[in-house]
């Protein structure tokens, strides 16, 4: 891709902060806007930060007479799914709401395209995995409605305006930048590798394991956990895809590999040289038994290949990030 100027909604957040240094490390223009609600000023490497809600309107305006973009990405959003239960407004306001004025002002400065940070939450409870495109949307918590709808006025924008879009759907995300620079940091944390690796270092009490009576063979969930870096690279292939002319559309982004939660924590505690601590808890409402992708859609359309699939090598990343906070 030729050099580009681009935005980039919510690059101080984890995914977004590693598109930036993928942007940033391919010689791209680069202005981040985010509030710092849940990013960090500091892990932006490179470009310029302007720290702002990004759904006000005026100040919209003004960003798009003022700057010419090649492309905008848009990962700023709420994204605890247990409190989206307890608190639907703070998400369909934050995810869906905030992205429908942005939507609008993209459109009314003829501003584009836009590549979305989706999430495999959409499909709710597999019918079938691993997951394809194809099937069913029956999300079911407000975390994943408000995604959901976000992608459904994408398809209407890009019918109607022709807005042209991307939407990624996250498996799960994982893993830190390779030289430990940049990491996962949420507040509060409920992400299952970063929380075995704090309760190692002792940052955070013993891993509650949530449930081991899952229809899986050693009874724990499966997910497919995805570099954080292999997120960002399909980021900028799907950029590159609409800039070329490609159709608007969703793509899964996962490894295509499930590991259960036991898996997680035997290779936590290997790549940590130190064990675990565990408690055993029921099972967390809402997290179905196994969520593995088909991402052969954004392989042979955008050209995707994961270059950190092993997991080990993931949590060695994640463990090395970990490490450089202490
Ligand atoms: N887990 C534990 N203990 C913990 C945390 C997690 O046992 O303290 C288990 C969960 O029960 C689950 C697995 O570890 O089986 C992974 O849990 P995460 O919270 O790390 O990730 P989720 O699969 O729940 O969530 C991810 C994204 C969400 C997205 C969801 C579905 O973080 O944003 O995938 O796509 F909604």
């Amino acid at each position: 891709m030729k050099t580009s100027t681009f935005l980039v909604i919510g690059g101080a957040g984890y995914i977004g902060s590693h598109l930036v240094k993928a942007l940033i490390e391919q010689e791209h223009r680069v202005l981040v806007v985010d509030n710092l609600s849940a990013g960090k000023a500091s892990a932006v490497l490179g470009g310029e930060l302007l720290v702002h809600d990004f759904d006000d309107r005026a100040f919209l305006d003004s960003l798009f007479k003022t700057h010419q973009f090649d492309g905008v990405f848009h990962f700023a959003s709420q994204i605890v799914v247990s409190e989206s239960v307890k608190d639907p407004g703070k998400y369909y306001r934050a995810n869906t709401a905030a992205t429908l004025t942005l939507l609008e002002a993209m459109r009314d400065h003829d501003v584009g395209p836009l590549v979305f940070s989706s999430t495999a939450a959409v499909y709710g409870e597999p019918q079938y995995t691993p997951i394809d495109e194809n099937h069913p949307t029956n999300a079911v918590n407000p975390y994943g409605r408000s995604k959901l709808m976000v992608e459904q006025m994408l398809q209407d924008f890009a019918n109607a305006y022709q807005q042209q879009y991307v939407a990624l759907r996250y498996f799960n995300a994982a893993g830190a930048d390779p030289q430990a620079r940049i990491g996962e940091q949420h507040n509060p944390e409920t992400h299952l590798i970063p929380l075995a690796l704090q309760a190692i270092t002792g940052k955070c009490p013993p891993l509650q394991l949530f449930g081991q009576d899952y229809d899986t063979p050693d009874g724990t969930c499966i997910r497919d956990y995805i570099h954080v870096d292999d997120l960002a690279s399909a980021h900028i292939l799907a950029m590159n895809y609409l800039i070329n002319g490609g159709d608007s559309g969703v793509f899964n982004i996962g490894n295509g590999q499930g590991y259960s939660v036991n898996e997680v924590i035997q290779t936590a505690s290997k790549v940590a040289e130190k064990q675990v601590p565990v408690t055993y808890a029921p099972r967390r409402a809402g997290d179905p038994a196994r969520l593995v992708a088909d991402a052969n859609r954004a392989k042979q359309v955008l050209g995707w290949q994961p270059k950190y699939a092993d997991l080990t090598l993931i949590i060695q990343h994640a463990w090395a990030w970990e490490k450089s906070r202490h």
